[in-house]
């Protein structure tokens, strides 16, 4: 079952996924976190949160129409390859269709490129490396 959930709900996904248990929880906020329209998807499998994302207001480059940034897209790796993650952005392109957002963007990791484009997004950047974390590609999904 996806629900909104709190930003607090998700840093320790985060935390265990894309930091891998390196930093605190509370290392782990983006300073978006909590500004005007952010909102954090969960991913429940019976009680436990097996999934998350975070979406907030903001454009890309010179793309100046409605955009969000989609951010922390986690799986915790009991529960990858169900389709929680497929879901669970699905559920954002709906809500933000409705909101009559027009594209959702992403820093996507290299190794989850397929992820993102078997949900619609495409590569809109040449290849770019963030430090200590690895290749990335900008992708974008138009709603
Ligand atoms: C990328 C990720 C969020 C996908 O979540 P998920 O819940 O496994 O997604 P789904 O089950 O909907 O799988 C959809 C696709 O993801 C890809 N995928 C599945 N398991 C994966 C894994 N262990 N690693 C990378 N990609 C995987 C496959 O392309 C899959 O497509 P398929 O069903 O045709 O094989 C998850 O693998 C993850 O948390 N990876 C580590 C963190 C990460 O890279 N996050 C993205 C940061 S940009």
């Amino acid at each position: 079952m996806i629900k909104f959930i709190k930003s607090t709900d998700i840093l320790n996904i985060r935390n265990i996924v894309l930091r891998d248990s390196k930093l605190t929880p509370d290392e782990c906020r983006f300073p978006t976190d909590e500004i005007d329209g952010a909102f954090h998807l969960g991913y429940y499998d019976g009680d436990t949160l097996a999934t998350v994302v975070s979406l907030h207001p903001q454009n890309y480059g010179e793309h100046v129409e409605n955009g969000y940034q989609l951010r922390g897209m986690a799986t915790l790796a009991k529960y990858r390859g169900k389709g929680f993650g497929k879901l669970i952005v699905d559920y954002a392109v709906n809500y933000l269709q409705q909101k009559q957002a027009d594209y959702i963007w992403c820093n996507a990791r290299k190794v989850a490129s397929k992820f993102y484009q078997d949900s619609g997004f495409e590569i809109i950047s040449d290849e770019f490396e963030i430090k200590g974390i690895g290749p990335h590609y900008v992708m974008r999904r138009k709603l």
